[in-house]
């Protein structure tokens, strides 16, 4: 094996320590709240995670689990009571909601200053004005720090990212624009995605089909970074890059799991420091 593995589990348990550290000197512990709409199983898991690493640094969530089938109206009315309880410093919508919801008005209707996913169109609109928005999106956030952690400097790197979604795709791509990366959006009507990644720097996948990119999908020394969390036919959890069949071609590459998803959670509980200084002063 080439490759050097991004370790992103690593990453996140020290960001967690210095969260922890920096929580320790408050007045008061920081307040998550997480509004969970139905039982969508990979959802249940994200959010278990994500109050576990709340409980680990002190920092405290609140599990708003609503019904399936409960009134957009209802989800709208919980989150204007949660804006305006002075004690909750960060909201997050977990997602994908049940499909008679509009995921934008309620994801509008979060306030822009706890909006800690970094979903809030205020925030977006910020991003993609290249001024600093209230909160970046965590994994587009982890997936940088990576990225910053490899490069001294970004700017001039061509970069190719693969799924085009609100959660992933278009922040990250800003992000990387802001750095000075010359940047390919690339999506389920490409043409040719491979024509795309065969020549980028870095490729990040973030398109939920399992093992989808090889080894003549990549450049000799590509940084490769997976998004995905997938489930071969054997049941075996796996990402969207063939890992075994890049590992001797790629220069660095983050494994799942172990990769992306840790330093997801890390930088929501950093988002959500970051509002309770926000609100707190
Ligand atoms: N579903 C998948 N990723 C995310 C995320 O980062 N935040 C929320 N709220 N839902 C998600």
């Amino acid at each position: 094996m080439r490759a050097k593995l991004i370790n992103g589990k690593e990453m996140a348990e020290n960001i967690k320590i210095s969260l922890k550290k920096q929580i320790s000197e408050f007045a008061y512990p920081p307040q998550l709240a997480i509004v969970m709409v139905g039982n969508d199983d990979a959802s249940a898991v994200y959010v278990r995670n994500k109050q576990k690493a709340a409980a680990q640094i002190g920092m405290v969530s609140h599990f708003h689990h609503l019904d399936e089938d409960i009134r957009e109206e209802e989800v709208i009315k919980i989150i204007q009571q949660l804006n305006e309880d002075s004690e909750v410093n960060g909201i997050i919508v977990q997602l994908p909601l049940p499909k008679h919801l509009n995921t934008h008005n309620i994801i509008n209707s979060i306030s822009p200053f706890k909006d800690v996913d970094g979903f809030h169109p205020i925030n977006t609109g910020m991003l993609q004005n290249n001024q600093q928005p209230y909160f970046v999106a965590a994994t587009p956030l982890g997936i940088m720090k990576m990225l910053n952690g490899i490069y001294s400097d970004l700017s001039g790197k061509s970069v190719t990212i693969i799924g085009a979604s609100m959660i992933v795709g278009r922040p990250l791509a800003t992000l990387l624009l802001n750095q000075g990366c010359t940047v390919s959006i690339t999506h389920s009507q490409t043409k040719n995605i491979k024509q795309y990644t065969g020549t980028a720097d870095i490729v990040i996948s973030a398109c939920g089909v399992a093992n989808l990119v090889k080894q003549d999908w990549i450049k000799a020394g590509a940084v490769l970074i997976d998004v995905g969390i997938n489930r071969t036919k054997e049941g075996k959890l796996c990402g969207d890059i063939d890992f075994e069949d890049v590992k001797d071609k790629a220069f660095a590459i983050t494994p799942v799991p172990g990769g992306v998803g840790p330093m997801t959670v890390a930088m929501l509980l950093l988002n959500t420091v970051n509002a309770y200084i926000l609100q707190r002063g």
